[in-house]
Parts: C-alpha cells; sequence; structure tokens
C-alpha cells in the first residue's frame, strides 16, 4: 500500500480525502438546497443541524488534505501534457481548493451573523460569538450562496475534465485517484 504521494500517482490518503470530500461537498449542497425550502419547524432544524455538521466536516476534510498536499511531491501531468492544459488544470485545483474553504467558512458566518450555534455532530455546538445582525447575515447568506454555486460549477467542469482524459484520452489520469486494482 503507498501511503505517499509520489511524481507518478496519489497516494492513500489523498484518495481517501479525495473521494470523502466529494461525498461530504454533495451532501452539503443537497441538504442546504433541500433545507432553505422546508417550512420552518423541527424538519427544518433538524436539516440546517445536518447541513453545519456536514460542512464543517467538509472544512476539517480540506484542511487535512491541504496538509497532505503541502507535505507531499505533486504528481506529474501525464506525459504529452500541453502546457495551456496543465496550467488550466493547476488553476482549476486551485479555485477547488479556496472554494472548499472559502464556502464553509463564509457558511459559519452567515449561521454566526445569525446569531446560531453551530451543531458538530450533535456532540457539541460552536455558539455565536455575536448577537444576530440581519443585515450582516444577510450579506453572509448572499455570499454563500453565490460561492456554493460557483463551487458546484467548477465541480461539473472539473468532472467533465476527468471524465475526458479517461475516455476520450486513455491516458490513465482518472486511475491516479480510484482505488488501486
Ligand atoms: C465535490 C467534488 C470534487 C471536488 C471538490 C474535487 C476536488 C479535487 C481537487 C482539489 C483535486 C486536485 C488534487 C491535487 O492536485 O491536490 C482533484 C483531483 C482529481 N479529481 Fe477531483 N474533485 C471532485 C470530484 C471528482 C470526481 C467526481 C472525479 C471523477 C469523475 C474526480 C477526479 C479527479 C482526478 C482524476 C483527480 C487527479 C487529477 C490529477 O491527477 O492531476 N474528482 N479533485
Ligand atoms: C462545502 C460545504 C457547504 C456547502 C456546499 C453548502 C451549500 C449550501 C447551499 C447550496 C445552501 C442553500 C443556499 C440557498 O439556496 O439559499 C446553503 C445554505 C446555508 N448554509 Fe451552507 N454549505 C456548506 C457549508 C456550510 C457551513 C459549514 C455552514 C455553517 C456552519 C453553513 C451554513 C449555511 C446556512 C446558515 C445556510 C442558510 C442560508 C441561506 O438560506 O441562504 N453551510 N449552504
Amino acid at each position: 500500500m503507498q501511503v505517499r504521494d509520489t511524481a507518478e500517482t496519489f497516494g492513500l490518503p489523498s484518495r481517501l480525502l479525495h473521494w470523502l470530500a466529494a461525498l461530504t461537498i454533495a451532501l452539503a449542497w443537497t441538504v442546504g438546497t433541500v433545507m432553505g425550502d422546508l417550512p420552518r419547524g423541527p424538519s427544518r432544524a433538524a436539516g440546517t443541524d445536518l447541513h453545519f455538521a456536514l460542512g464543517t466536516l467538509v472544512l476539517t476534510l480540506t484542511a487535512l488534505r491541504l496538509l497532505w498536499r503541502l507535505t507531499n511531491p505533486l504528481p506529474a501531468p501525464p506525459p504529452g501534457t500541453p502546457a495551456w492544459q496543465d496550467w488550466a488544470a493547476r488553476l482549476g485545483h486551485l479555485g477547488l481548493y479556496l472554494l472548499m474553504v472559502a464556502v464553509p467558512l463564509s457558511g459559519v458566518f452567515a449561521a454566526w451573523l445569525g446569531g446560531k450555534s453551530i451543531n458538530l455532530f450533535w456532540v457539541t455546538a460552536l455558539a455565536s460569538p455575536w448577537a444576530r445582525d440581519r443585515a450582516w447575515e444577510k450579506a453572509a447568506e448572499e455570499a454563500h450562496e453565490v460561492l456554493a454555486n460557483l463551487l458546484l460549477f467548477l465541480v461539473v467542469a472539473h468532472v467533465v475534465a476527468a471524465l475526458w482524459h479517461h475516455f476520450v484520452h486513455h491516458d490513465g489520469l482518472l486511475h491516479r485517484m480510484l482505488p488501486r486494482r
């Protein structure tokens, strides 16, 4: 079992963190979208708690991923990749990482500026340090929504690029992120 990333491929921690983050982001996005449409009451409160728990998990997984990423070699692009594609991929990955931090952080601000505590998996909660401020709460909510949509857009482009590599170029790129066979 390979642990560290190398110039050729990603190790197990990178692969696990990539797919756990992808799954958690998809769930946080879905719950976030659904909870806003629920009538105020216990089901909406439960949805919000679940959303906060998933969102803070995304932030934790991303912090671990970035720590790992900064202390490991970066796999090189497949041989023959044009320079512009390499830069587009780097820029896209940078954008993904920035949003994987900015989306949950703006959510934390939206919750706290609304005077809400942040549920951490029903074990404990982070109480808001501020009293509710409706104008700032609204601004943070809007920022959170715009950033979350931007993340969705980048993820779609990312997935199209990954599938393009796999089905059109057959260059084995996807296997650097999948479980080893
Ligand atoms: C919420 C969903 C996702 C997010 C946030 C995400 C994020 C990322 C990030 C930030 C990287 C860069 C890794 C690095 O260089 O440190 C990456 C790599 C990668 N992702 Fe995703 N990803 C998602 C979903 C997917 C899906 C669904 C696929 C497959 C269809 C995929 C395939 C890949 C592959 C193949 C790489 C490695 C690229 C390379 O070797 O340079 N990702 N992903
Ligand atoms: C990657 C993680 C996250 C994603 C993808 C995400 C996504 C979303 C989405 C799509 C909405 C619905 C926006 C709308 O249509 O109104 C939403 C709402 C919300 N999220 Fe998140 N979120 C994440 C993390 C967090 C975190 C960590 C918190 C706070 C702890 C949070 C707090 C909120 C709040 C308070 C709302 C309601 C605001 C509103 O109605 O616009 N989110 N989120």
